[in-house]
């Protein structure tokens, strides 16, 4: 089967590479380099360094007909959004509008779109459920919640299969300190520098940390089920960010020291996504709980 995944040299991209090709897919990637790494990605992997904005990506898709298209490729970084929203809005709306024009005369088995949690703003709930509504507080959150729009309504408009995957704050080897909702990435380079640890607030703030790998096992199980629906891939489980931090010091065998600081204006304290939906109908369940996460996060970091 010849799968196309956007953002192929990313941090969760690169991971689907490594086990798609593991199972014998043919794998092209698009990627512009932006945050993504050459060195992440598998020599197998065909590599095309092109936009997803741009003429060449729509052209490539509408030649070499992939079955399944893995969209990752994206802005992901909520900051850069909130300086930058048009730039952000660029990339995750107008480059998944273009993939999507690209797909509407050939059979594609399965467009499948790497969404996230903040979609969901603030909302307050114990475990939050696709059914809550999505009220995005930052313009990254808005930006993927518009492409998910847009991939629903073109896709019943020209028929092309979809499924939506929102995922809680992931975390594991070659994340960078930029992106994403990444405080366990934040926290191995501080540690690797040896710089205490930074908690913003009284660090009792939780969040539902996904690892990496559980993460390409459900865009995996997506290629075959849950069509044109909309999934959370999340743990369900809330752990805070002092849990966090006795984890490490676990791991470290050496002293760390943690600074508190000013909780960040606009945080939010709770954060944790009911996953029964994705459990039910991609029969999918995530394995790797967050003290074995961050033990090969960890040996990652600091071998
Ligand atoms: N990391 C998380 O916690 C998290 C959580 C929820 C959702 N997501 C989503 O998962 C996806 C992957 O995120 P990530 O953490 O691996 O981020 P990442 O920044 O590591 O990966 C994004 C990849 O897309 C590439 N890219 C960006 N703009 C591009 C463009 N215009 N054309 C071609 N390539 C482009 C980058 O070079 C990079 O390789 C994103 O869609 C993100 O929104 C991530």
């Amino acid at each position: 089967m010849k799968v196309l995944v956007t953002g192929g040299a990313g941090f969760i991209g690169s991971h689907l590479v490594d086990q798609l090709v593991k199972l014998e897919y043919d794998v092209h990637v698009i990627d512009n380099f932006s945050t993504g790494k050459r060195d992440f990605l598998s020599p197998l992997a065909h590599l095309y360094k092109f936009d997803i904005r741009g003429n060449e990506t729509r052209q490539w898709i509408q030649e070499e007909k992939p079955d399944v298209i893995f969209h990752l490729a994206a802005q992901a970084d909520v900051s850069k959004s909130m300086n930058e929203p048009r730039v952000d809005a660029d990339t995750n709306i107008n480059g998944t509008i273009n993939i999507l024009e690209a797909c509407r005369n050939h059979d594609i088995k399965k467009l499948i779109f790497s969404s996230t949690s903040a979609v969901y703003g603030n909302i307050v709930r114990d475990r939050i459920s696709e059914k809550d509504l999505a009220e995005p507080v930052s313009f990254y959150g808005l930006s993927k919640r518009t492409a998910e729009t847009y991939i629903q309504l073109i896709s019943s408009l020209y028929d092309i299969p979809f499924t939506i995957l929102r995922y809680g704050n992931v975390y594991g080897p070659r994340q960078t300190v930029k992106g994403e909702g990444g405080v366990i990435a934040v926290f191995l380079d501080q540690l690797k520098k040896q710089k205490p640890l930074n908690i913003h607030g009284d660090g009792e703030q939780t969040r539902d940390f996904i690892f990496v790998k559980d993460i390409v096992q459900a865009n995996l199980a997506a290629i075959e089920r849950g069509n044109r629906d909309i999934f959370n891939i999340s743990t369900a489980q809330s752990t805070s960010v002092n849990q966090i931090v006795n984890i490490l010091r676990q791991l470290h065998k050496q002293p760390v020291s943690v600074r508190y600081s000013a909780a960040r204006k606009g945080d939010i304290q709770d954060s944790c996504l009911d996953n029964q939906k994705a459990k039910k109908w991609l029969k999918w369940k995530p394995k790797i709980d967050i003290h074995s996460g961050l033990a090969e996060t960890y040996q990652y970091v600091f071998s």
